[in-house]
């Protein structure tokens, strides 16, 4: 079968872990060199490790403008071009209205909304004329879930992104779409949790609320993730596709 990213260069930010890593094994495998990053070094090579074809991880924060300089600097010397941008790295942080931190509100909205942009601007000189720029929103944008508003405004945020950059780059016919993940089982969702324990007892509550019945694998957002960087998705621009089993539609 042919391969459908063969020759494309790639961004996955957040490569290294949940549903970033299921995407750079997805994208190396349909022929891409990807290009992962993350914070954490370790975290970075056992991802590698476990990526079969070109790949190549860059430790950078993307919260920090001078790490991403360096990132498009090494992406520029090894490729000299990008074709897809997946702007997936974000965290999450609960917090309960009347229990907010002004720490917590600043590291969501520096990595979830700050990080975003500057991923995507600084893309920009090395990305190709009819690319295709990817951003992780989620489910909680446009459902209402506890103690998660913060996170929610900082994923409500990349939706209204995603329709203006569509815009402002139309006329180099990069498209520009946004995945909603509804609940998918990543280390980073099971981290929001107290203990293994309670993080098991949160993915079976979300399995009863899910119509599909069960909660999301990463691989469940990379296929998508496939799908909108392909030409087999040439005429989908500007949209927010949901993956999470149906849960936001009840
Ligand atoms: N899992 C879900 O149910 C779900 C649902 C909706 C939306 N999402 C969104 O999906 C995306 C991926 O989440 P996940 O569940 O796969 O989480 P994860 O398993 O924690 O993976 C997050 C990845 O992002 C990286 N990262 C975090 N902060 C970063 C930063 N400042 N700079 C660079 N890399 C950074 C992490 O590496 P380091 O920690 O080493 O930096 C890691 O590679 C996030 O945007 C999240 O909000 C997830």
């Amino acid at each position: 079968m042919t391969q459908q990213l063969r020759g494309k260069v790639a961004l996955i930010t957040g490569g290294s872990s949940g549903l970033g890593l299921a995407a750079a094994k997805r994208f190396a495998a349909e022929g891409a060199s990807v290009f992962i990053t993350g914070r954490r070094q370790e975290e970075l090579d056992k991802a590698v490790s476990q990526i079969s074809g070109d790949v190549i991880a860059v430790q950078a924060d993307s919260s920090s403008p001078a790490d991403l300089d360096r990132l498009y600097e090494i992406i520029g010397l090894k490729k000299g071009r990008l074709d897809i941008v997946f702007a997936n790295a974000g965290i999450l942080e609960k917090g309960a209205i009347g229990e907010i931190t002004e720490d917590s509100v600043d590291r969501l909205f520096d990595v979830n909304v700050k990080g975003i942009i500057f991923t995507v601007q600084k893309a920009l000189p090395l990305l190709a004329d009819g690319g295709a720029i990817l951003l992780t929103s989620s489910l909680v944008a446009s459902k209402g879930l506890p103690a998660n508003s913060i996170y929610a405004a900082t994923k409500a945020s990349i939706r209204s992104l995603a329709r203006g950059w569509m815009v402002d780059l139309k006329d180099r016919k990069i498209r520009v779409n946004t995945i909603s993940p509804g609940a998918i089982e990543t280390p980073g969702l099971k981290g929001g949790a107290a203990d293994s324990v309670a993080a098991q007892g949160m993915l079976d509550h979300f399995a009863t609320l899910i119509p599909a019945g069960r909660v999301g694998e990463p691989d469940d957002i990379a296929k998508v993730a496939v799908f909108l960087a392909s030409e087999n998705a040439s005429y989908i621009n500007g949209a927010d596709i949901p993956v999470d089993g149906g849960w936001t539609q009840v």
